[in-house]
């Protein structure tokens, strides 16, 4: 592994047999997932076999009892163990419990849940346009496989997501469509479905870790230690209005953060400037910060605005820019 790479702290939680889970463990030993480490296996349920997977590869396994009426009091005792094995990104995996809202917003843009249907690019939405055209309805809850049987659907598939507090919602990392065959059976077509999320859990992790790790290729060794916690948690807050991914550099004693939006092939720009920045300094962070979020348009400094004003009061020694399309989704 790379030295240079950030560790990506993997906690899985499952509820049943955890194949996608050997999916991860396999991934992990055959050095598909560079910089990923299995930390934390948490199962709903004593008797998942998730759970003898992961004591096998001597992966510390916790069972963590949930029955109904008992949510708070489970959630209390994952979020502790989150914080003891030092996570960085959750994976549901057949996991079969819902966390509650207060509890997903702890940790935006840092759980991820593989659902057994197809979402739409921003998870909302109740159709989804598959690749060939056709528009079928989007499943959430459970027995989504039956209910794609039963709509006579001829495709049907998984999605890897960003959990938001919205039940089986939230922006789509990965997804991959299953054919369904005449005389599927709900257990038929959950045997091919998941043969797809095998490949499918690993290449989301990929992913997301890719995009995590974007930031640690900046550097940020002059960026005084309490302004990037304070950055951190800014990208946190900001991140729960945004559908796309928020990228944020330090450079040249700037701070620049911004998201791209694909729909209008546009960077959606939130700009913070350490004081008066001259302007052809601005022009580098820019590109840096284009280059992060993969947009392909060049970038106009014209289009910011500078503001005195911070909209959530964080206490940054900053001028905050900012352009009208972000004006706009902070007074909705
Ligand atoms: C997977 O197919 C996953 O999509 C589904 O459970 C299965 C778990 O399989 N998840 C849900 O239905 C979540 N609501 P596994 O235990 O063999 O990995």
């Amino acid at each position: 592994m790379d030295s240079h790479l950030a560790l990506l702290r993997l906690a899985v939680l499952v509820s049943g047999s955890g194949s996608n889970l050997q999916a991860l463990i396999d991934a992990i030993e055959n050095q598909q997932l560079p910089g990923a480490e299995l930390a934390l296996v948490i199962s709903s349920r004593a008797d998942a076999y998730g759970l003898q997977r992961a004591l096998k590869h001597k992966i510390p396994a916790v069972y963590l009892p949930w029955n109904r009426n008992q949510r708070l009091e489970a959630e209390a005792r994952t979020l502790a163990l989150l914080r003891l094995f030092e996570i960085d990104l959750v994976v549901l995996a057949g996991f079969m419990r819902i966390f509650s809202p207060a509890f997903v917003e702890q940790f935006p843009r840092s759980i991820i849940n593989l659902h057994p249907a197809l979402l739409p690019d921003s998870g909302m939405g109740d159709t989804f346009v598959t690749s060939d055209g056709s528009t079928i309805p989007v499943f959430r809850g459970l027995h989504v496989l039956q209910r794609a049987l039963d709509a006579g659907l001829k495709v049907t598939g998984s999605t890897v997501h960003y959990v938001i507090p919205e039940l089986d919602a939230g922006p789509v990392l990965y997804r991959r469509e299953v054919p369904i065959q005449p005389g599927d059976t709900e257990e038929t077509l959950q045997e091919r479905v998941k043969q797809a999320e095998h490949r499918l859990i690993v290449e989301a992790v990929k992913k997301h870790y890719e995009r995590k790790n974007k930031l640690a290729q900046y550097d940020w060794s002059s960026c005084p230690a309490s302004v990037r916690k304070q950055v951190q948690a800014f990208c946190e807050q900001m991140q729960r209005i945004l559908e796309n991914e928020l990228v944020a550099i330090y450079l040249h004693g700037s701070l620049a953060m911004g998201c791209f939006n694909p729909e209008r092939s546009d960077l959606d720009l939130l700009v913070i400037i350490q004081h008066q920045l001259p302007i052809e300094k601005q022009r580098p962070v820019m590109e840096s910060l284009l280059t992060l979020s993969n947009a392909p348009c060049p970038i106009e400094t014209s289009l910011l605005v500078e503001q005195d004003l911070h909209p959530f009061q964080h206490p940054l020694p900053y001028h905050l820019h900012y352009s009208e399309s972000w004006r706009q989704k902070m007074s909705d």
